[in-house]
């Protein structure tokens, strides 16, 4: 009999996490990347690398580089937002986090309050959605179509917020490869953004997740980068490019917010090594490994696509993305993708159901596919399966190609 917890947990503690049994075979879940990508052999030279140079310094919190982290890594960080991002920045501007999760449970912890209103996407992150939800924070929905968000929904929940007489605290963007929709909005939307938010007074807390996975290897600058009043905060992470496993994500804001973001950060700094290892590899091949990245995830994704074709038909509705792991697909008509998930997850087959990762009416229609990580058979046979239990569950789709089920 071990020691009973449970009268001693306060309300506000969640329910206990299951124990993990491993990976299902057909993981579609999870925002992995592909394995073969990890550039292992040029992390290992760069980690020997970096524990020459600074190994000794393990023996200081901080390194020598104080509370904002190793400052080689955060000055890469700066010149890589310069470059891909358009945002002109310094290393002393950036805060290193132990992934973009903890960047935004600092930026939420600064900010918000149960009773607050935030603006977000309609379809968003399930984390953001999950984290904000635990703070007892109110979401307002806009809509987005094939470009990301709409200016004249983002207008309309501003003024009707106003109206209302509630300001919201910030307007939550994934606006460069969205999650999970992977659209990336126009430059005239983002400067039309930024114009209403000004007016407003309501900052915006852009998430930079995927923004490095863009098949054409360019985008429009960041919100970031385009606003000269300091009102964007700004996140991202090495997770989608180098590995999810390492944990370095990163805030980029003007002093006044990052001082207070320091303060609030309170594990004396995020893991050393990572951020040695990613200061001694970026420089020289981060570039070039990206290029290679994304030819591999554009592959996999036509493999994805080339699958949906020929086992669900016409019965489905899908863009291809311009960029990142996702493919956000309409289920044919009926299917109820909350029971789907659940019905599939127990025969090996994990899919993201519409309605954690949207708060849209049409929410359990829509399924969330990763398609990084897994093999490109395995991608085939998962969606084969998938397409069976669907078939065995809703009667549809009744093709498989042109042959009837
Ligand atoms: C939009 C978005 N933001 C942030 C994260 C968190 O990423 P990490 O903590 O690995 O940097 C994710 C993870 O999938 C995400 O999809």
């Amino acid at each position: 009999m071990s020691f009973d917890f449970t009268p001693l947990l306060p309300a506000h503690v969640p329910a206990p996490a299951p124990r993990w049994t491993g990976f299902p075979e057909h993981n579609f879940v999870g925002g992995h990347i592909d394995d073969a990508t990890v550039p292992v052999d040029d992390l290992r030279a760069a980690i020997d690398k970096a524990m020459v140079k600074e190994g000794s310094n393990l023996a200081t919190y901080y390194l020598q580089s104080g509370p904002q982290g190793y400052k080689p890594c955060r000055d890469y960080v700066a010149h890589k937002l310069k470059k891909y991002a358009g945002i002109d920045t310094t290393g002393d501007e950036i805060l290193l986090t132990s992934g973009s999760l903890q960047a935004m449970d600092l930026v939420n912890s600064l900010l918000l309050e149960a009773g607050d209103t935030v603006i977000v996407e309609e379809s968003n992150y399930g984390g953001a959605f999950s984290k904000l939800r635990k703070l007892g924070v109110n979401m307002v929905p806009v809509a987005l179509d094939e470009n990301g968000m709409r200016m004249d929904a983002l207008e309309m929940a501003l003024d009707g917020l106003a109206a209302a007489g509630i300001k919201p605290k910030y307007i939550f963007a994934i606006i460069t490869v969205h999650n999970p929709t992977g659209t990336i909005l126009p430059l005239d939307r983002r400067l039309k953004m930024l114009e209403l938010a000004k007016k407003h007074g309501v900052p915006i807390f852009e998430d930079e997740c995927y923004s490095d996975l863009v098949w054409a290897n360019e985008r429009p600058a960041a919100l970031r980068g385009l606003d000269d009043s300091g009102m964007v905060i700004h996140i991202g992470t090495f997770s989608k490019t180098v590995g999810p496993a390492l944990r370095v994500g990163y805030i980029n804001a003007d002093w006044d917010v990052l001082g207070r973001l320091i303060a609030m950060k309170s594990d004396a700094g995020s893991g050393a090594l990572e951020q040695m290892m990613l200061a001694e590899f970026c420089p020289d091949h981060f570039d070039a490994h990206l290029k290679k990245c994304n030819a591999v995830l554009e592959g996999k994704l036509d493999a994805l696509i080339g699958a949906l074709d020929e086992n669900f038909g016409s019965t489905i509705e899908y863009r291809k993305p311009p960029g990142g792991i996702f493919l956000w697909v309409k289920m044919p008509e009926g299917v109820k993708t909350s029971r789907l998930a659940a019905v599939a997850g127990r025969q090996g087959v994990a899919i993201n159901p519409g309605p954690e990762w949207s708060l849209g009416g049409d929410a359990d229609e829509w399924i969330r596919l990763c398609f990084a990580n897994p093999p490109i058979e395995t991608l085939r046979s998962g969606v084969a399966k998938l397409a069976d239990i669907c078939h065995a569950e809703f009667g549809v789709p009744e093709f498989s190609g042109n042959v009837k089920r």
